[in-house]
């Protein structure tokens, strides 16, 4: 039996002023206290990152950033570093997000750059793969996955990658309300899982958790964690509010 222990994530996107962020997050707390059992994390803007990091201390809910460059530091303008992201109190940090892959010129070359980023610096990376319509359409979701899989984690070891966290986002579902079946999100998670079988060995394949994000919705949460390989949910639109995001994470009650 497997014991990964399930994981609920919100990715706040670009919503959220200081004092907007501030405010959920407290509401977060409140509602989510004693939940023990799952990890929860929450990703506010970079400029929320402090002041969330207060509002959530000493509860349950941990801080992840939305990206981050590769370098120490440097003549890089715009751009934050892993180490700023620890000083600003982050546990995670996602990477690879499509929106990022789509808007922003991410590749599967640079991904691999900020997980190696992330690990030195004790960042646990949410690495975000998924196809989108015209892929799935065209039989190719599999091999999509294969290769964002595997250039995204190239020349990366087992000992450094324990704490990974993958998540598939087929990029049809995201901010669409289509979500996949829980059947399409198993056969997805299970490949996944077989990619990391297949590069990293099975005992490292079994540990890693395997997140669902793609409208992930308080009424779809409870069907899609019933999957085997699914451990969780990277959530966007339904994270914003405090008491839908909880919803989710106490998608048992
Ligand atoms: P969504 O976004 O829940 O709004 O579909 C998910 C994501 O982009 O992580």
């Amino acid at each position: 039996m497997d014991s990964r222990k399930s994981f609920i994530a919100g990715n706040w996107k670009m919503f959220k002023t200081c004092p907007e962020a501030v405010k959920t997050a407290g509401q977060l707390v409140k509602l989510v206290a004693g939940t023990n059992d799952i990890d929860i994390m929450i990703a506010p803007p970079f400029t929320a990152l402090s002041s969330v990091c207060d509002a959530i201390k000493d509860s349950n809910v941990s801080l992840g950033a939305q990206n981050l460059f590769w370098e120490n530091e440097g003549a890089y303008t715009g751009e934050v570093s892993p180490g700023m992201l620890v000083s600003a109190g982050c546990r995670y940090v996602i990477i690879g997000h499509s929106e990022r892959r789509q808007y922003f010129g991410e590749t599967d070359d640079t991904v691999n750059k900020k997980i190696a980023a992330a690990i030195q610096h004790q960042l646990i990376p949410v690495f975000c793969v998924g196809e989108t319509e015209k892929e799935r359409e065209s039989k190719e979701t599999l091999s999509v996955l294969d290769k964002q899989v595997k250039k995204g984690l190239i020349n990366l070891f087992a000992d450094k990658l324990e704490n990974l966290v993958v998540a598939y986002e087929p990029v049809w579902a995201i901010g669409t309300g289509k979500t996949a079946t829980k059947e399409q999100a198993q056969e997805a998670h299970q490949f996944l899982r077989s990619l990391l079988e297949t590069s990293f060995g099975n005992s490292f394949a079994r540990s890693i958790r395997i997140l669902y994000g793609g409208s992930v919705k308080p009424g779809n949460i409870k069907e899609l964690m019933a999957m085997p390989d699914v451990d969780g949910a990277l959530v966007g639109g339904a994270s914003l509010d405090a008491e839908t995001f909880s919803q989710i994470v106490n998608y048992r009650e």
